[in-house]
């Protein structure tokens, strides 16, 4: 099984930005701990972070044939981008939506997402472990192809 994590813009700031809001966690530390709960299922997990909207595009497009699902924090990006929520549709490959913070409870302009409709399920406001849960609902979707 192979899972592939993408996370948007700012997420790399991770641990020094607002950590009122996004804790003290860096991306690294929960990339890792994600890895560890993937090996430990034997499964495959891949990263992937970047602050520009086509880059994370092009990396979905590339998730076509290889990735079971995708776990997805797109930071603003949820807010804005038709074209991410497009290329998720294109690659019809099942994904979920986590958000570190609770968007509901924050700035009306967050309560709206382009991609939760469309994703397999959503996970908001439950910190770094928000990751952890998703991963594990990605785990126990079929598996397209055997490691
Ligand atoms: C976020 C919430 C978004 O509104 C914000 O733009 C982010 C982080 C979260 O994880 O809580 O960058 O996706």
């Amino acid at each position: 099984m192979n899972i592939l994590i993408i996370n948007g813009p700012n997420l790399n700031l991770l641990g020094r930005r607002e950590p009122d809001k996004y804790g003290h966690q860096t991306l690294t530390d929960i990339v890792d701990a994600l890895t560890a709960q993937a090996d430990s299922a034997g499964a495959t997990l891949s990263h992937f972070q970047s602050n520009a909207e086509h880059a994370i595009i092009d990396r979905i497009h590339q998730a076509m044939d290889t990735a079971d699902a995708i776990i997805i924090n797109p930071g603003a990006l949820t807010h804005t981008s038709i074209g991410l929520r497009d290329a998720l549709l294109a690659v019809q490959v099942p994904f979920f939506e986590v958000h570190l913070s609770n968007i509901h409870a924050r700035e009306s302009f967050r309560h709206h997402s382009y991609l939760s409709d469309v994703a397999a399920g959503v996970i908001v406001g439950m910190g770094p472990i928000g990751y952890a849960l998703a991963l594990t609902a990605a785990l126990n979707l079929p598996s397209k192809q055997q490691n």
